[in-house]
């Protein structure tokens, strides 16, 4: 698939800091809460008599502060509201070339993404945009978007990331919950296992970063770290953050540490040597067997550190 939105693409998500566009104290100190990606919400944290207004805040906060280079992104209300397509224009039309994304909500159908994908060609055109510089998150928080989450991981070229929405989700699947994102102790195993699964799937297959969502106890760094293991361990590429804390755990949390960075490089170097050197397709590497799948893997692994800001112990 021919790819757009180039410049986000590969950037580090461990942190996807969000930040309610209709708070001009929030969207002010943004910027300096050390997240990998911002993004700024029109939806869900944006009560309805302030979605409007909302819309020049946020084009303020991306034309004059200053967002280092991180992933900037705006969230902008789900198709079956009424408050989409004005979103886009007024949003996209005049935040300029800073503005990395669009994150699209609740999306229910690949068609959904497509009529966005449709509608950004048009405003960049409008608006001196190259075209294709705006890239698509999708959120899958509907049972509907998860049934429907292949078609909709390969809909469009500028899909950058698929998203997992576990409060919305929680509610669209009626679960008896109240909390949505944190674990149910009286389910015998995890709850979203087959969720999270089946999203990162659908997004590796098709090139995407694949997102948790937000976890709503704010308070608690330790619920916290415990319930994002699940989805570092799977291999997500990181989660979302409602405070800076979050942000400072997730970053921790979602990069390779040293040790297994180091690993994934001596790896690497010993299956060239085993390769190239002596012809030999498996070798042994201290008790392990490894061969090409392991090569695989270490090169993710390489690939996640380094875009972490890791470096190669001197040994
Ligand atoms: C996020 O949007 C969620 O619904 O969890
Ligand atoms: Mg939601």
């Amino acid at each position: 698939m021919r790819r757009m939105s180039q410049r986000s693409r590969n950037l580090p998500r461990r942190s996807c800091f969000s930040t309610p566009g209709s708070n001009e104290r929030f969207l002010e100190k943004a910027p300096t809460v050390p997240a990998d990606m911002s993004f700024l919400d029109l939806e869900d944290s944006v009560a309805p008599l302030e979605k409007d207004s909302a819309r020049a805040k946020v084009v303020e906060a991306i034309r004059k502060q200053s967002w280092d280079d991180r992933v900037l992104c705006v969230r902008i209300n789900a198709w079956d509201t009424e408050w989409t397509y004005g979103d886009v224009i007024e949003v996209v039309g005049n935040s300029g070339e800073r503005l990395d994304e669009v994150m699209l909500p609740k999306v229910q159908s690949a068609a959904e993404v497509v009529a966005l994908d449709l509608l950004l060609t048009q405003v960049e055109k409008r608006s001196g945009l190259p075209v294709g510089h705006i890239g698509i998150e999708a959120q899958i928080e509907t049972t509907r978007g998860l049934i429907n989450v292949d078609e909709i991981c390969a809909a469009s070229p500028r899909l950058e990331t698929i998203i997992f929405g576990p409060a919305d989700f929680a509610a669209s699947m009626e679960m008896p919950v109240l909390t949505g994102g944190v674990q149910i102790p009286e389910y015998p195993g995890d709850h979203f296992h087959y969720v999270f699964s089946r999203i990162l799937m659908a997004g590796r297959a098709n090139g995407l970063q694949v997102i948790d969502g937000p976890y709503l106890r704010i308070k608690d760094m330790d619920g916290l770290r415990d319930f994002a293991q699940r989805t570092r361990v799977l291999g997500y590429d990181g989660k979302w953050a409602l405070t800076p804390d979050q942000v400072a755990v997730l970053n921790e949390l979602y990069s390779p540490t040293q040790e297994q960075f180091d690993h994934a490089w001596n790896i690497l170097d010993a299956y060239q040597k085993a390769t190239e050197d002596d012809r030999k397709g498996a070798v042994m590497f201290g008790d392990e067997m490894i061969d090409e799948a392991s090569r695989k893997m270490a090169t993710k692994f390489v690939f996640r550190g380094e875009r972490a800001g890791l470096s190669r112990s001197k040994d």
